[in-house]
């Protein structure tokens, strides 16, 4: 084995991701770590403001260069890629490297017909011949579920619902073999149902490829029974991270209980959520002094507010947390029934 194939596909050490405003430095991403081998899944969850999307256009090298002060390393299959220029990040982007957004529409050329915008994408990056790449188009159409393939090709994206026009940017994404899907709240923009059968389809792409992927979402329930891993964000910073079972059944961070509390149950009426957050994040051009999630925490004593409590293993594997009174544990239950007497 050589060493770029010993090591992790992905190695994100201490990210930092910082922005000049009028308000002063904005900790968008503030300290990130976190590795991801080859063909693992990686969720991450954080409400809107967390730094879910600058994290991961840090990690893909997209952000413009101006007004961003940056810190850390970003390796993949070994090689420090925080350091290479355009045409460097070019050759992996759309190669090695891919992503899908939000909003399809935004990054679908409304002018170009569907079948062009593949082609020459897969000429661009595979150098494939205009024949070849024309049956690879409709084949990928295919496997992302697009029932007449060679129809759609011909069509232009206004012509296509939400969910095929985000079914078309995972076929572009997946065109060129990725080891590492960047899916950043993919289906934020579709309706229910639809929004769980593009799940599953990059989950089963992701399978049988043995491609890795980040999902990021602000919804948990988006991850459960989808990643290997969860990674739980908050104002900037890494605050849990654990297998995705681990994580529903056994989390450690206060964060973490109320963002699987506040999960909508399609199952009730009304689709309530039955228990949102109360307050918001903090300010980032202006973080709290200790633990950032205090000011909203339930378990949150003195020394929350004036410690930042460092990540730490909660002893079982891969599961590291960021919290000094853990959901679970004598001391959480402690600082939680405290608190009720202090308020009563
Ligand atoms: N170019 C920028 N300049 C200044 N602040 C930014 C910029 N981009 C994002 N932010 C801020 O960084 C924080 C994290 O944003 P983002 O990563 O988009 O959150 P999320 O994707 O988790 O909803 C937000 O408070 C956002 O306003
Ligand atoms: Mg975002």
């Amino acid at each position: 084995m050589t060493a770029a194939e010993e090591s992790p596909l992905l190695r994100v050490t201490d990210l930092t991701t910082h922005f000049r405003t009028d308000r002063g430095l904005m900790r968008a991403v503030d300290g990130v770590s976190f590795t991801l081998e080859r063909g693992r899944t990686l969720g991450v969850v954080g409400e809107s403001g967390s730094g879910k999307t600058v994290l991961s256009r840090s990690v893909m090298g997209l952000l413009p260069r101006g007004d961003v002060v940056r810190g850390g390393t970003v390796q993949y299959a070994g090689e420090d890629i925080s350091a290479l220029d355009e045409d460097g990040l070019r050759r992996l982007w759309g190669r090695e490297i891919a992503m899908v957004f939000q909003d399809p529409m935004t990054s679908l050329n409304p002018v170009v017909r569907i079948g062009r915008q593949i082609t020459e994408h897969l000429r661009l990056h595979t150098g494939a011949s205009r024949a070849d790449a024309r049956a690879k188009a409709a084949a990928l159409l295919k496997s992302v579920g697009i029932p007449e393939p060679e129809r759609r090709l011909r069509e232009y994206p206004h012509q296509l619902s939400g969910g095929m026009r985000q079914r078309v940017m995972i076929a572009v994404a997946l065109a060129t073999g990725p080891r590492l899907l960047l899916a950043d709240e993919p289906t934020t923009a579709l309706d229910v149902t639809v929004q769980a059968q593009i799940l599953d389809l990059l989950r089963a792409q992701q399978r049988q490829r043995d491609m890795a992927m980040i999902l990021v979402t602000h919804d948990l329930g988006v991850v459960a029974g989808r990643t290997d891993e969860v990674a739980v964000m908050y104002a900037g910073r890494v605050v849990e991270r654990a297998p995705t079972r681990t994580l529903f059944t056994n989390m450690r961070m206060p964060y973490t209980e109320a963002l699987v509390r506040s999960i909508p149950r399609i199952a009730d009426p009304g689709h309530t959520r039955l228990a949102a957050i109360p307050g918001r994040p903090p300010d980032m051009t202006r973080p709290p002094a200790g633990c950032r999630f205090a000011p909203r925490c339930a378990y949150a004593r003195d020394k929350c507010r004036a410690e930042q409590p460092p990540l730490r293993e909660s002893g079982e594997p891969g599961h590291t947390f960021a919290c000094w009174y853990p959901v679970g544990t004598p001391e959480g239950a402690a600082a939680l029934e405290r608190n009720r007497k202090e308020a009563s």
